[in-house]
């Protein structure tokens, strides 16, 4: 397990839309580079890149090709290794996002593999062995070349699935996970992991990662058995190289495949969405946050229980404010909503993830047409707000060069940073406090103290006590008595007697806690 994982707090970075330094109107690694003393202030450690990689960008460079250079939108190789060592003087990690499960329609590897005759590459995508062939369950494209074949994609019509075998192969032209074939694209991806590491990177977001092996079995043990390849390849030559899994599984993504991390992701309805994105539900938005949803903490905590029990002592849950396929929180929430939240997110055991501009309350912007295969994830893919001047400071091209428009009547760092009660100065004291103290760290002691609907949600990190009303109506709590009654453990870890951070102005007197609608309290 890499140690700076510890106590990592990670800023994800969409670098199309970051800080742009060239005045083409595209954020580059050059502007990452210099905006990393804004992040290292702002209280982060570390960093995921959304993938850089050179790519026709039908899906924003989540179609890969060439995995080994940087696309000239972005600068050079040379601009990313200097990243990484400029990163490094400051202490800060680097997360590079690993897109294993297919590439481009464009990328060389497919280029041969499209040829007829028989080659190197011919076995590196899954084709079937007829012209307008296909299996229930999987898309195939046929017509594109002149291989008789069809060929299987994992995401868009222009993201080829790589080949990594079947589980259980049914067909003639299906292969093992085993074959040598699925093991020479392993072999293939772990050349590209080593390329990276051996230049600096601290690491991967791995995208898609459970999606290897076709027609796995339930517990994807194929694709399992893959990731425990590469996770013994780091543990033996890159023993602080860290993997986070686009997953949303610890029970596989953790315990099974070996991923330091695992992000709990926002998927339909499961307790993540229940704090923040609770839209979806019969009847208005019953985020837990939300003022007047009545919010019931125990949706969440059904759901996070099991999966926090899971990764102790092997990983990490990983709870993201937002990431680049997500509306942002803004969408439904409040300041005071979100101040809350995101206490609350980075206050809970694990590593978590701000993305860009979630610290200032940037706007999912609902009708952003769409860019690069955004679709309605565009709104969430515009430019950093860094200032009040032109371009909000992201770029001093025209703004009809600019990757996406800028929200130019949103907030932006210099109006933010101003506002003494703004979420931006929650976060950055929040994560003061946070890299200040062992019991805020991933894997320091978590106990629920209070988890009941129509109460404030109470629980215990180390010696610390933490309590967040979401309602508009005050209450009061009984903070020693409470953790008394739970367990003498936590009674004898801490007894409280004052508020370390707060939001929305409670207080504490003799054992009893004060907390105004929609307040937030650390006690020590
Ligand atoms: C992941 C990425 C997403 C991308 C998709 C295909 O879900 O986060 O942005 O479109 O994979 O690579």
């Amino acid at each position: 397990m890499p140690k700076w994982l510890i106590d990592a707090v990670f800023y994800e970075i969409y670098p199309q839309s970051f800080y742009d330094t060239n005045g083409d109107g595209i954020g580059d690694i050059p502007g990452i580079i210099e905006k990393l003393d804004y992040i290292k202030d702002l209280g982060c450690n570390a960093l995921w890149i959304n993938p850089c990689y050179d790519s026709p960008f039908k899906d924003a460079g989540y179609d890969v090709r060439d995995y080994k250079k940087v696309a000239s939108r972005y600068g050079t190789n040379e601009d990313l290794y200097e990243l990484f060592r400029v990163a490094h003087q400051k202490g800060i990690h680097v997360l590079i996002d690993l897109v294993p499960g297919h590439t481009s329609e464009e990328h060389e590897w497919f280029r041969e593999s499209c040829k007829p005759e028989k080659n190197e590459y011919s076995d590196r995508y899954i084709w079937t062995d007829f012209w307008i062939k296909g299996t229930p369950g999987h898309p195939y494209i046929g017509g594109e070349c002149d291989r008789n074949g069809t060929y299987m994609l994992n995401f868009f019509k222009c993201q080829p699935a790589l080949n990594y075998g079947f589980f259980n192969p049914t067909e003639s032209w299906q292969t093992s996970y085993k074959d040598p074939a699925a093991i020479a694209t392993q072999d293939a991806m772990i050349d590209v992991m080593r390329f990276w590491l051996d230049r600096g990177c601290d690491g991967f977001r791995v995208d898609m990662a459970d999606s290897l092996v076709k027609d796995d079995d339930k517990d994807k043990t194929g694709t399992c058995s893959i990731w425990q390849r590469i996770r013994k390849m780091l543990d033996t030559d890159y023993p602080e190289a860290a993997l986070v899994a686009e997953w949303s599984n610890p029970w596989q993504a953790i315990a099974s495949a070996g991923f330091h991390m695992d992000f709990y992701l926002d998927h339909g309805g499961n307790g993540y969405n229940t704090l923040l994105r609770d839209y979806e539900t019969p009847g208005g938005d019953n985020s837990f946050f939300k003022k007047n949803a009545n919010g019931d903490i125990g949706r969440f905590l059904k759901d996070f229980l099991p999966r926090y029990e899971i990764s102790r002592g092997k990983g990490y849950v990983s709870f993201i404010t937002c990431n680049h396929d997500t509306p942002r929180a803004t969408n439904t929430l409040d300041e005071s909503e979100l101040k809350l939240a995101y206490a609350t997110l980075l206050t809970l055991p694990g590593v978590p993830f701000i993305y860009y501009g979630d610290e200032i309350g940037m706007k999912y912007i609902a009708d952003m047409p769409t860019k690069e295969g955004g679709y309605t994830r565009t709104g969430t893919r515009t430019p950093m707000q860094w200032s009040e001047g032109p371009n909000k400071g992201f770029s001093d091209a025209s703004p009809d060069m600019l990757y996406l428009p800028v929200d130019a009547n949103g907030p932006s760092v210099e109006s933010e940073s101003a506002r003494p009660d703004s979420l931006y100065n929650t976060v950055k004291t929040l994560l003061k406090l946070k890299n200040a103290n062992e019991d805020l760290k991933a894997d320091a002691d978590f106990k629920v103290i209070l988890g009941i609907p129509g109460h404030p949600f109470v629980y215990q990190r180390g010696s610390m006590t933490i309590a967040v009303n979401p309602e508009t109506r005050p209450a009061t709590l009984d903070i020693t008595g409470l953790i008394r009654g739970k367990s003498d453990q936590i009674s004898q870890a801490g007894s409280p007697d004052k508020i370390v951070f707060s939001v929305g102005d409670p207080s504490f007197n003799a054992g009893k806690l004060e907390l105004p609608a929609q307040s937030f309290a650390i006690l020590l």
